[in-house]
């Protein structure tokens, strides 16, 4: 029996005034997008943004639906609205954040599974690592420098 070790390194800042302008206004965008979320069910809404390598930016928030499993994250919206908006762009950064109509949403909040594994495919396909950035709607950022991070021994085409 052998085993592997899987270890990730991700840079977490007190605020997002610690990171770039260029950082802080993509937030600024995801931040501003969370607002469309359509979070009746939840209450919980995601924005997110994108940055891409021909200067656009490309957001989506969160789209909730009564059948719940119809609804999709705002990760995945914005992902499936650049690759279908800019096919050949590449997407070099990405800013979430969340935030409950509940409570108080000051931890980051970290894509779900499913959304990693929509953007990983994103990452193998333009071959170049995407970094993201995400929080609640205040305190911490975590930034990490590749969804390959987040997401050890995915499943990918070169099984298929
Ligand atoms: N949600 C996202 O938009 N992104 C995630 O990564 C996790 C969850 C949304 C889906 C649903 O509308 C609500 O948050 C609660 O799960």
């Amino acid at each position: 029996m052998n085993e592997i070790s899987i270890t990730t390194t991700l840079q977490v800042y007190d605020d997002i005034s610690e990171l770039s302008p260029e950082i802080q206004n993509l937030m600024s965008s995801a931040v501003e997008v969370r607002k469309n979320a359509y979070a009746p069910y939840s209450k919980f809404n995601v924005g997110a943004a994108l940055l891409l390598d021909n200067t656009e930016v490309v957001i989506g928030s969160n789209q909730e639906n009564a059948s719940y499993p119809s609804g999709l994250c705002a990760e995945r919206t914005a992902i499936y609205y650049a690759g279908a908006k800019y096919p050949r762009a590449k997407i070099l950064k990405m800013a979430i954040t969340a935030s409950s109509q509940n409570q108080v949403t000051d931890k980051p909040i970290p894509p779900c599974g499913a959304c990693r594994q929509a953007i990983a495919e994103y990452e193998i396909k333009q071959d170049q690592p995407i970094e993201l950035y995400f929080m609640g709607a205040e305190g911490k950022v975590i930034k990490s420098s590749s969804l390959a991070n987040l997401l050890p021994l995915l499943f990918d085409n070169s099984v298929l």
